[in-house]
């Protein structure tokens, strides 16, 4: 129209002012839309959360740690001294009402003694430790620590005195410090490099441009497999747990760090009552006594040599006759 003088360009100008003017308020409309569809996703999950169900606990033996050297069980007027003897009396156990996954899984442990629990994959051997731990309720049998029932005793002091190193490891964004004390949020710096050195974890550390000061990110994004399992145990020391389980991760690691791992496990399980998952056996070969699970149930047990003698389902294992996985 400005071409074959329809218009002047003033009107072009105020035409095209216009149409933004009318078109912002528009795009802006559907913008604030996105917003909002994004934040009732957000409030959603923040619902769900409000919603759960606190668990229920009715346990109330407590545990009194005012002695660090020696932590005591509060029963009543009783106080039993906390050791870490954890003994599970034929145990049956479904996630689910009708499948049932463990079935009448007797265990008994001791401070110093290594417990190895191999077998295939869904054997079951995770969920014991979590039922050591009462995230689940077990249908029928006991699990007692210290000769107490564990439903007795209160959830949360039930699990300060137990550490457990999960098949994957999570860290999060803050210091590799901030990361090792969230085993016990109120150690000293001293205590987490202590844990660390513990846990073999000092001397990776130390070469990190900022050391115990390094910035973390995404679930530990520069650091290798090895390097976060050896925060993990590091994690788990600065707890100083009575009763240690250790769920090894499956992915593989090179054998400088699986060396490094283990002995950074063995330092950390003295004097401790310790559970062993582990999915390569060289780990576990010096156990005190090693389970072997077959679908929930405990199929052979012994140690190393015996149940080599055994010739049963370990020593095919052990040598390479059946594969765990
Ligand atoms: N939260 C859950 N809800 C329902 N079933 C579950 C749950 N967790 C595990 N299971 C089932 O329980 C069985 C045992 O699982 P578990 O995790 O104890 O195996 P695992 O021996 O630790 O195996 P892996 O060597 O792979 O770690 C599996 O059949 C699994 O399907
Ligand atoms: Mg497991």
């Amino acid at each position: 129209l400005v071409i074959i003088n329809a218009m002047d360009i003033g009107g072009l100008a105020s035409f095209l002012q216009f149409s933004r003017t009318f078109a912002q308020p528009l795009g802006q409309m559907s913008q604030q839309m996105n917003v909002l569809l994004s934040a009732m996703a957000g409030a959603e999950r923040i619902f769900a959360i409000l919603r759960e169900e606190p668990e229920v606990d009715e346990g109330t033996v407590t545990l009194d740690q005012r002695d660090p050297n020696q932590w005591y069980w509060v029963d009543g007027d009783k106080r039993i001294p906390v050791v870490g003897n954890i003994q599970l009396h034929n145990v049956d156990f479904g996630y689910v009402p009708g499948v049932r996954i463990l079935k009448d899984i007797n265990v008994w442990a001791e401070p110093g003694l290594k417990v190895a629990f191999v077998g295939a994959t869904g054997a079951g051997k995770t969920t014991i430790t979590n039922l050591i731990n009462r995230f689940y309720e077990i249908d029928s049998g006991v699990i007692t620590f210290d000769e107490i029932p564990v439903t007795k005793i209160k959830k949360d002091d039930l699990r300060k005195t137990i550490s457990i190193v999960l098949q994957d490891t999570h860290l999060f964004t803050g210091t590799i410090a901030d990361n090792i004390r969230y085993g016990n949020l109120d150690a000293t710096d001293d205590e987490v490099i202590k844990a660390a050195k513990l846990a073999n974890a000092h001397s990776f550390i130390k070469r990190l441009p900022q050391g115990y000061q390094t910035e973390i990110t995404g679930d530990g994004e520069g650091l290798s497999q090895g390097q976060r399992q050896l925060l993990a145990i590091a994690r788990a020391a600065v707890a100083n747990p009575k009763v240690l389980i250790l769920d090894e991760a499956t992915s593989s690691i090179d054998s400088h760090t699986e060396a490094l791992i283990s002995r950074g496990m063995d330092q950390l399980m003295e004097g401790r009552t310790s559970f062993v998952i582990a999915h390569r056996l060289s780990t576990i070969r010096n156990s005190d006594v090693i389970m072997v699970m077959d679908h929930g149930e405990i199929i052979e047990r012994g140690d190393h040599e015996s149940l080599m003698e055994k010739h049963g389902v370990y020593y095919k294992l052990y040598t390479g006759q059946i594969e765990l996985d």
